[in-house]
């Protein structure tokens, strides 16, 4: 099946009727059918599948074995997400793998599809669960006891979907197996549409962490409460939002965004008594990422203070800058005949990986750019021309 098909297979698993676009967390649902989904296509395929301990499923071509050629991306979203971060990688591979066998190659390496849970951290917070697990970058007993929204533990919502969450953790044996490690994924920015070029390979990743802010004040009547007796967290909360953009507006290169804030109990006539919100924070360079970072807490503390408020800041996540293999990547490079190489400030498995193994990046032209929102898109020419190109890549890596 070619790789729009398979795009079209699963269009409607997991649209969020309140968001519009796509919502599927890792162990929801959604979830499931999208697993579900993959297993079935990877199977029909005549790939030998299986799911690891952290959750991670990998389909064979073949014996699994060292050294192994391995694609592969994630199926789960944002909130309220696009169709293709993610679910366009896994179904490049599988589109990728049959062009292959179509063609009668028979790799000298061993091949593997790989499906990361949890790539977003849109359920559970924490973003490449799946790949930090599988090369230890979180410690597993930290990651049991992640809560989701509704407070249900990762560890919960493992058992509940028939996974043992006490084998989880870092898993040098699975790990071993891969020589090397190609993500494709939805371009997410618009370097292509002005290169002109469908195709790029990713040069490097920038370095982004998340931070929760936790304010607490006096839950209070709106109506009652004279403004000299509250101590409302919502208005330091204000100002972590705007010190996001003026302390990121003054570095260059750096973004920093409040895509999240939990008012409690969120009523409109009740001051709430706490706020908790999430900073996503991303700079390129050593150390960059913690300056901008203690810029917007000192903003937040002095005004927690100011209206008698207290803050707590805890870091959820960090990731270092990334730059991939560029053996890996000229030799991708060379296969497609010179194609454009980006960085990005997206985070990505791949990322997660290039600590442990050789691991680069595959982009697919996005011609608005837009990405984490419903109108994220990809030509279908183009959309064809990435599977066509992963398989040429896969081809002369496994060869
Ligand atoms: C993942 O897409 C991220 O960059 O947050
Ligand atoms: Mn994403
Ligand atoms: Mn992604």
């Amino acid at each position: 099946m070619g790789v729009n098909q398979l795009m079209n297979e699963i269009a409607g698993v997991g649209r969020d009727s309140r968001r519009g676009g796509y919502s599927r967390h890792v162990y929801d649902y959604a979830d499931f059918e999208m697993r579900d989904w993959f297993i079935d296509q990877a199977l029909h395929s005549g790939l030998d599948v299986n799911t690891d301990r952290n959750g991670n499923i990998w389909a064979w071509w073949g014996s699994p074995g060292a050294d192994a050629v391995v694609t592969g991306s994630h199926l789960d979203s944002v909130p309220g997400g696009g169709a293709y971060d993610g679910p366009l990688g896994v179904a490049s591979g599988l589109a990728a793998l049959e062009i292959l066998r179509d063609k009668g190659f028979t790799p000298a390496k061993p091949l593997a599809l790989l499906v990361f849970a949890e790539e977003e951290g849109g359920r559970f917070g924490v973003p490449c669960l799946g790949s930090r697990l599988l090369t230890g970058a979180i410690d597993p007993d930290r990651a049991r006891a992640l809560r989701d929204a509704e407070g249900i533990t990762l560890a919960e919502a493992a058992v509940k979907a028939g996974h043992d969450p006490k084998r989880f953790g870092a898993d040098p044996e699975s790990l071993a197996q891969i020589g090397c490690f190609v993500e494709l994924h939805v371009e997410q920015g618009r370097g292509l549409i002005d290169l002109d070029s469908p195709i790029a390979t990713g040069s490097s990743i920038i370095a982004h962490g998340r931070y929760r802010f936790s304010f607490s004040g006096q839950g209070n009547h709106a109506g009652a409460t004279r403004l000299t007796d509250r101590h409302d967290p919502m208005l330091p909360a204000a100002t972590v939002v705007a010190a996001a953009r003026r302390a990121a507006a003054a570095m260059t290169d750096a973004r920093a965004t409040v895509g999240r804030l939990v008012p409690t109990p969120g009523g409109t006539n009740v001051i709430a008594s706490t706020v908790d919100l999430w900073l996503d924070a991303r700079v390129a360079g050593d150390g960059r990422t913690a300056a901008l970072v203690e810029d917007i807490t000192a903003a937040a503390h002095e005004a927690a203070a100011a209206e008698g408020c207290t803050l707590t800041v805890t870091e959820e996540s960090y990731s270092d800058d990334v730059v991939f293999d560029e053996t890996l990547r000229k030799r991708m490079d060379d296969v497609l005949g010179g194609v454009p190489a980006l960085p990005t400030g997206a985070g990505h498995d791949a990322g997660i990986l290039a600590g442990h193994v050789p691991s680069g990046m595959l982009y697919v032209r996005n011609p608005t750019g837009i990405s984490h929102a419903p109108e994220e898109f990809a030509e279908p020419a183009d959309v064809e021309s990435g599977a066509q190109s992963l398989a040429r890549v896969l081809a002369e890596l496994s060869g």
